[in-house]
């Protein structure tokens, strides 16, 4: 396991370029980040540049854990309760700012809340806090490309750009899951990596879910925003001629084709885990994509939204954010 085997002196190198305003990729449980000192305008600035992401969009706020969270926000009893259960993992909390946190404006893209995790992976847990600031992170991929889940897609995407710390392959494989919570009131922006159903078996109450395009959304939902270059046709039975096949569960009888099985078993925790590196592989190979159908219970709420977004058609617009 690359936690284990990394070099300590790498961990205190790469915090020495986050401490310099330099850029770091990272890996988290659920894909992997483009780092930077989230109280440093000029390193956040070049997180936007490099992504090649036009506007800013307000990004995610990594912690090494609860207590350095909370000196950025205001937690409300509800979004602790969560933060224990569910903390580290892939649970982002949208809380308010607090007055006086050392946050850049960037970050939050000048509102008054802030998206924070704690991320699962003990070597970015680490390299936080060499580092001792929290990580503004957007998923380390040019802006509208795959998300990725291993250390070779980010070297692949940046080149050398940006030094990569090598965790291993990504175990949850979508992103977080995005709560706002307000007072009482949890709100679900982001389908994701934690499924819903236990969140609110957690809290013992249904979670809402904000509406595509609702103020409230998490303003990063573009409708295409993981998008590969292939074309890509859902709830595919089988494959038409020219068509790649990503298949969920038994395969149709006869493929001719490229293709490959986000769980031959129906499992939709290897299939989360398989979705990116898969849909990446299989763009690399086909000009189209037919995907199998997936259930859209517990994880594959996320499943799904990932799939619809890079299913999406592309105008102008959304091809350059
Ligand atoms: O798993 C993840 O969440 C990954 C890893 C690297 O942590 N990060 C990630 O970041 O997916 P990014 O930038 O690709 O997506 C962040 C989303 C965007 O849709 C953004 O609009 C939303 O979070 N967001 C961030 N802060 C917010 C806020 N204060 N209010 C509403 N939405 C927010
Ligand atoms: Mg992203």
């Amino acid at each position: 396991m690359p936690a284990a085997v990394q070099d300590p002196l790498e961990i205190v190198r790469l915090a020495g370029i986050l401490k310099a305003g330099g850029l770091v990729a990272f890996p988290t449980e659920t894909v992997y980040g483009l780092g930077a000192d989230a109280t440093n305008s000029a390193a956040v600035l070049s997180i936007y540049e490099t992504k090649g992401r036009p506007r800013f969009n307000p990004l995610i706020v990594h912690c090494a854990d609860l207590a350095m969270a909370e000196t950025l926000v205001a937690f409300t009893p509800l979004a602790r309760r969560l933060a224990a259960r569910f903390w580290p993992g892939p649970l982002t909390l949208v809380l308010p700012r607090k007055p006086g946190s050392p946050l850049s404006d960037l970050v939050t893209a000048g509102l008054d809340t802030v998206g924070v995790r704690v991320p699962a992976h003990p070597l970015t847990q680490a390299l936080i806090r060499a580092a001792g600031m929290p990580l503004a992170g957007p998923s380390a991929n040019p802006s509208g490309r795959l998300s990725p889940t291993a250390a070779a897609q980010v070297r692949s995407y940046f080149g050398g750009r940006v030094p990569v710390l090598d965790g291993g392959p990504c175990t949850a494989g979508v992103e977080s899951t995005i709560l706002a919570i307000r007072d009482d009131a949890a709100i679900q922006l982001r389908a994701g990596a934690l499924p819903r159903d236990e969140i609110e078996a957690e809290i013992g109450r249904p979670v809402a879910v904000a509406a595509a395009g609702a103020a409230v959304a998490a303003p990063g939902m573009l409708a295409s925003h993981y998008a590969p270059a292939a074309a890509l046709r859902l709830d595919a039975a089988a494959p038409r001629p020219g068509e790649a096949f990503l298949g969920f569960g038994p395969m149709p009888a006869a493929i001719a084709g490229v293709s490959r099985n986000l769980s031959p078993s129906g499992d939709l925790r290897e299939a989360a885990r398989n979705l990116f590196s898969m849909l990446h592989e299989l763009d690399g190979e086909a000009a189209a994509i037919a995907v199998a159908p997936i259930p859209q219970t517990g994880l594959g709420e996320a499943i799904n939204d990932r799939l619809r977004r890079a299913a999406a058609p592309r105008d102008q617009l959304s091809r350059t954010l």
